[in-house]
């Protein structure tokens, strides 16, 4: 298995560069089985899980084409087969994004069940979706792992989703687009990721309303056309660079090719914990501070403070001083790496599977590590860097599904982290 060897405690500077969004590119490959026609990609993160849903397009009958780096044009095609492969399945929860176009494109589509990151109890759930079609008229047979989804023809429906969900949110937002009549989707998630997709498909000649709110107004329509899309930048990667020159930035760190507007909660924090830092357009840039102090956080969706940056706050922590409580609302796998955290010398103590306080500042050192998932994976990262002596992460494979190249960047930086394959 691939692994980075990191020697920690080395002042960063300079400049970082922010890939396009992996939550935003995930969909737009999906959403191009919408459509008869020509579909151009810029910005697209070079990432394994983008990868994996190239994959899935092209044995869908789809044709994905490099362009140049990050851009690739997809040319319709018509699928025979209605079965995604397992293989691509298991590999990426975001897989489950084919299965609403299929049903709107073809009527019928056959899925396991999804992976990706273990990071709720057991596997994670997808009841929503299958609510949701059900009500657009999609009949749906369940054997063990196995689903088997077929309609006629979908109806508009009204929906209410009993669990704030960004993907199923996108996911019934796409499929509404072809259906019959209109679709009016409530409580629905608010993330800039959906506001992007919803943008792109209205660029194509959908007709939806309200994305960025808790009600979303589809009007079904009979033909989505091709086109042109920038992906955002991935507000993630940004936030995670933010922590990052927090926690060990020398003279000035400079993270460029972001949208700072998608990140107001990182912000907000930073004001309290004395984060030395300003924001431009497209930029922002951290300069070290003197003295961090700690803050208590508790997850939310957007715009509260995303659980996906949980965890690079939670070893930014370890050099703050006082106490904070993490408290992870939305999955409660998300803090176990914490007790990674712990071998390394930090001094957290864990009160429930959704709740840590971190008690700092506290010097780290270097240990062997396995990444157990994407965010974590690139924290443990974080923590490295941070730490004194050598530390080895295996399993990066769990790192390289969401950032492109992150080794090189860091590098960059003139962080001492090498990648053995
Ligand atoms: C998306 C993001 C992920 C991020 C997460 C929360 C993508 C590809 N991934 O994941 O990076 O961490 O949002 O911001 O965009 N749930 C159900 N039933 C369902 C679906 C979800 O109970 O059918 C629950 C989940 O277990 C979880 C919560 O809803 O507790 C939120 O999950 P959800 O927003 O669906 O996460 P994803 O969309 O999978």
């Amino acid at each position: 298995m691939a692994k980075f060897i990191i020697n920690g405690g080395k002042p960063l500077k300079g400049e970082i560069n922010v890939s396009g969004s992996k939550n935003a590119a995930l969909k737009i490959f999906p959403a191009a089985l919408l459509t008869g026609d020509t579909i151009e990609i810029s910005n697209v993160p070079e990432i394994e899980d983008v990868f994996r849903a190239q994959e899935m397009l092209s044995f869908l009958g789809h044709e994905v084409k490099k362009i140049k780096s990050g851009s690739f044009e997809i040319k319709s095609g018509k699928s025979k087969c209605f079965d995604l492969p397992a293989n691509l399945v298991n590999k990426f929860r975001a897989s489950i994004m084919f299965v609403g176009p299929m049903l709107a494109s073809y009527g019928k589509v056959k899925f396991s069940h999804p992976g990706g990151c273990v990071i709720g109890a057991g596997t994670r759930p997808i009841d929503l979706f299958l609510s949701g079609f059900k009500k657009m008229g999609v009949k749906v047979k369940i054997s063990g792992k196995n689903y088997f989804l077929n309609v006629s023809k979908l109806k508009g429906m009204n929906f209410f989703f009993s669990k704030v969900s960004v993907t199923a949110t996108e996911s019934l937002m796409m499929t509404a687009c072809l259906a019959s009549g209109e679709t009016i989707l409530k409580n629905c998630a608010m993330e800039p990721e959906i506001v992007a997709l919803a943008n792109y498909l209205n660029d194509c000649g959908a007709k939806i309303e309200g994305a960025g709110t808790p009600i979303i107004k589809i009007k079904g329509v009979k033909k989505i056309k091709g086109g042109k899309y920038k992906i955002i930048p991935d507000r993630i990667e940004t936030g995670t660079f933010a922590m990052l020159a927090a926690a060990i930035g020398g003279d000035e760190i400079l993270i460029k090719n972001c949208n700072p507007n998608h990140l107001e909660a990182v912000w907000a924090l930073f004001d309290k914990i004395g984060v030395n830092y300003s924001l431009g357009k497209n930029e922002v840039k951290i300069k070290r501070s003197k003295k961090l102090l700690a803050c208590d956080i508790t997850t939310h969706e957007y715009p509260g403070f995303a659980t996906d940056l949980q965890s690079p706050y939670t070893v930014l922590m370890t050099q703050a001083y006082g106490s904070s409580l993490i408290h992870e609302t939305i999955y409660d796998r998300r803090l176990l790496f914490t007790d990674m955290l712990t071998q390394m010398g930090a001094d957290i103590i864990m009160a429930d599977p959704h709740r840590v306080v971190v008690n700092g500042p506290t010097k780290l050192y270097g240990r062997k590590l396995v990444s157990p998932d994407l965010r974590a994976g690139v924290s443990l990262i974080i923590a490295a860097l941070i730490a004194k002596g050598k530390t080895e992460i295996d399993n990066i494979y769990q790192i390289d599904r969401g950032y492109e190249k992150l080794d090189k960047r860091l590098r960059n930086l003139g962080a001492d982290i090498k990648r053995i394959d």
